[in-house]
């Protein structure tokens, strides 16, 4: 990646941005590590912003990589601390950026590795199937459990999500950057469509 350029962030009331390059867009709930995972691809420490609080990313940071493609930093959902009507205020924005978005190429949904989909996990995911997109799960923070518990945290995704057997799902981390050649190769593979 030579050139990575923040272009343009959107708030709740802004328009979506009319894009001609292809979006890669990340969601998942708060501190699943969206923004960490944007900056491994990117190759970069500390591009899109990562904080230990949940909440940081509040509005979609399209990220333009290589005036090539963007990727898109969804805002988390389910912080217990935000309040109910930012809540739905920020459900409304990525609903709006999942039906409204015609070079949206891809839709990544992050969920931790070391934990049962929650009740929100499963929304997403329906709610991206809903719009038409095949949901890439990246089973995140891969670092944090042991090597002989992994096939069993990914079975338990996989039931947890419904994920019929050809839906696919990436285990990564942002420490060992483990499952990123993946990740680029499936993004390389939309692109060459
Ligand atoms: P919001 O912007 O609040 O929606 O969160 P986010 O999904 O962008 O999460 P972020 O990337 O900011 O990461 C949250 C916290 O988890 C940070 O403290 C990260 O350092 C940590 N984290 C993210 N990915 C990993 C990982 O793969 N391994 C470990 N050990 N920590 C991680
Ligand atoms: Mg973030």
């Amino acid at each position: 990646i030579k050139t990575v350029n923040l272009e343009t962030v959107i708030g709740v009331t802004s328009k979506l941005p009319e894009n001609h390059l292809p979006e890669f867009a990340f969601s998942g709930k708060s501190n699943v590590g969206k923004s960490s995972l944007i900056n491994a691809l990117m190759n970069r420490k500390a591009y899109a912003r990562t904080s230990s609080q949940p909440g940081k990313t509040q509005t979609i940071n399209f990220y333009n990589i290589n005036d090539a493609l963007y990727y898109v930093d969804l805002p988390g959902y389910g912080y217990a601390k935000v309040a109910l009507a930012a809540k739905e205020k920020w459900g409304k924005m990525i609903e709006r950026y999942l039906r409204q978005s015609p070079m949206l190429k891809m839709v990544f949904l992050l969920v931790d590795i070391r934990h049962e989909p929650s009740a929100n996990d499963k929304s997403m995911y329906d709610w991206i199937v809903y719009n038409g997109y095949h949901p890439v799960i990246i089973a995140t923070k891969l670092d944090k459990i042991n090597r002989s518990q992994i096939q069993k945290q990914v079975k338990l995704l996989r039931q947890g999500l419904g994920m019929d057997k050809d839906g696919i799902l990436i285990p990564f981390s942002a420490e060992t950057k483990q499952g990123r050649e993946e990740i680029w190769d499936l993004i390389e593979r939309v692109m060459a469509e």
